[in-house]
């Protein structure tokens, strides 16, 4: 489809959310010119300029030809407007909520709590509200609670799931630059909702590799 193959070629996830930002806010912004430039342009020709109007002037509605061509007009352009959100946004939600699968796919469980998060490697390992992930990877995390319903997300990264007992929702990123991002709840669980914060370190795939090679199912952390 036309506009799937514009957002794709986007890197995901964070990108391809940012793309279909600035879409929205285009779109808004050359609407609002748009509607004020009729407004201004209307209060102008139409103003009555103290004189009252005879029934034969031409600024009068009974006079005036263009009652067909501007709510067609409209409509085109609230069409126009619609289909391209529309089609963007469903885009890029398919891409999004098409979790990729390779060798090199990291995937880790992410178990909600009140009010932390605990993450599972597929190692055994287990960390409590902080995980480590390389750059360039694509990180695929299977979330669930134990016990009230949270949700997951990574506000840089622009993605969220609901975290849900007895269901893993698969949320996925992709990084690129080290750094320290949040993970955050965004679904009031409870009196600690507002400090159930995490953190997501993404480093340089050495470092990383030689982390991880030192955990194992009989060691944990946690985050200091
Ligand atoms: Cu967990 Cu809010």
């Amino acid at each position: 489809m036309f506009f799937e193959s514009i957002v794709l070629q986007v890197p995901a996830t964070r990108a391809a959310w940012e793309h279909v930002y600035d879409i929205y806010s285009a779109l808004g912004i050359a609407s609002a010119v748009v509607a004020f430039t009729v407004i201004i342009y209307y209060c102008v020709r139409y103003r009555s300029g103290g004189t009252t109007l005879t029934a034969s002037d031409p600024r009068t509605r009974e006079n005036r030809d263009n009652q067909v061509k501007g709510p067609v007009l409209v409509y085109v352009l609230m069409a126009i407007v619609l289909i391209t959100v529309a089609s963007q946004s469903f885009a890029t939600y398919s891409a999004f909520s098409t979790v990729p699968s390779s060798p090199t796919t990291i995937h880790i469980n992410v178990i909600a709590h009140q009010f932390a998060w605990t993450f599972v490697y597929a190692n055994g390992y287990v960390s409590e509200d902080i995980a480590y992930v390389p750059t360039n990877s694509i990180i695929v995390f299977n979330v669930t609670s134990r016990d009230v319903y949270h949700q997951f997300g990574l506000p840089y990264f622009r993605v969220k799931t609901d975290a849900i007992p007895g269901v893993f929702n698969p949320v996925w990123i992709q990084t690129t630059q080290p750094g320290n991002y949040t993970v955050q709840c965004f679904e009031l669980c409870g009196a600690g909702h507002a400090t159930m914060i995490g953190r997501l370190v993404v480093e340089d795939p050495a470092t990383f590799n030689q982390w991880y090679s030192t955990t194992g199912a009989s060691s944990s952390g946690s985050e200091t």
